[in-house]
């Protein structure tokens, strides 16, 4: 069957999780927090995607504003790190994160080629309706799905369910792509066609589902001869 959706992972994939740090550090007077920006978005990050998961597996769900929330203060207490309003500044830019250059050109082709285009993300409704408005993309997606409609985070089965649910495809009929490597090796395993955007040249993790295509940014999307 040939692909007709193109289903998105948001952070990491569609907008750049390493901004909101980035542009702090940038800020008159953050002087000080230039030197550990870049630990303290790898901490968050790591942080955030332990506690989704480990939520998960516990049966303890939470939305992904919480989960954020307090990934960011195990960070900041890791680097040292006590100001409330430094705090206040990094959650409030993870609300307007800058997507990847490529990524409004590319939604846009795939739409003109007559695809249906989707993000599917552990982000709640309202970060995921922020996010994709700042950055402009509202009129290049069909559908935002987020992992609150099921009460579970990514890879839990139920969230790849929502695709289908909701586009009334098969999963060979979809593309799904994440620059998470375990996002899209479960995806993978699901049956969906699969694209791992590996921007940082990263490993493959060893768990079962292979990627379908690697591919360094999403640019070459389009061009994919699966369509
Ligand atoms: C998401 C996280 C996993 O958007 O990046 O679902």
């Amino acid at each position: 069957m040939p692909v007709t959706t193109c289903v998105f992972d948001a952070y990491g994939t569609l907008f750049d999780v390493s901004a909101a740090a980035r542009e702090a550090a940038a800020e008159p007077g953050r002087e000080t927090f230039a030197a550990h920006w870049p630990a303290l978005a790898e901490h968050w990050r790591r942080k955030q995607l332990e506690y989704s998961w480990l939520r998960a597996v516990r049966g303890t769900h939470c939305d992904f504003w919480q989960v954020t929330r307090d990934a960011l203060d195990w960070a900041m207490e890791a680097e040292g790190l006590e100001d409330a309003a430094l705090r206040e500044r990094l959650l409030q830019l993870y609300w307007q994160l800058s997507s990847y250059t490529e990524v409004p050109e590319v939604l846009g082709t795939l739409q003109a080629q007559g695809l249906n285009t989707a993000i599917l993300s552990n982000g709640s409704p309202a970060m995921l309706e922020g996010a994709v408005h700042s950055a402009g993309l509202d009129d290049l997606l069909d559908a935002v799905l987020s992992v609150e409609s099921v009460g579970i985070f990514k890879p839990a089965r139920a969230v790849y369910d929502l695709v289908g649910q909701r586009f009334g495809c098969t999963p060979d009929q979809v593309l799904f792509v994440s620059s998470n490597g375990w996002d899209v090796s479960a995806a993978a395993a699901y049956g969906f066609v699969t694209a791992w955007v590996n921007r940082a040249g990263a490993p493959m993790d060893r768990l079962p589902g292979t990627p379908a295509h690697i591919l360094p940014t999403l640019a070459p999307i389009p061009a994919l001869e699966i369509f």
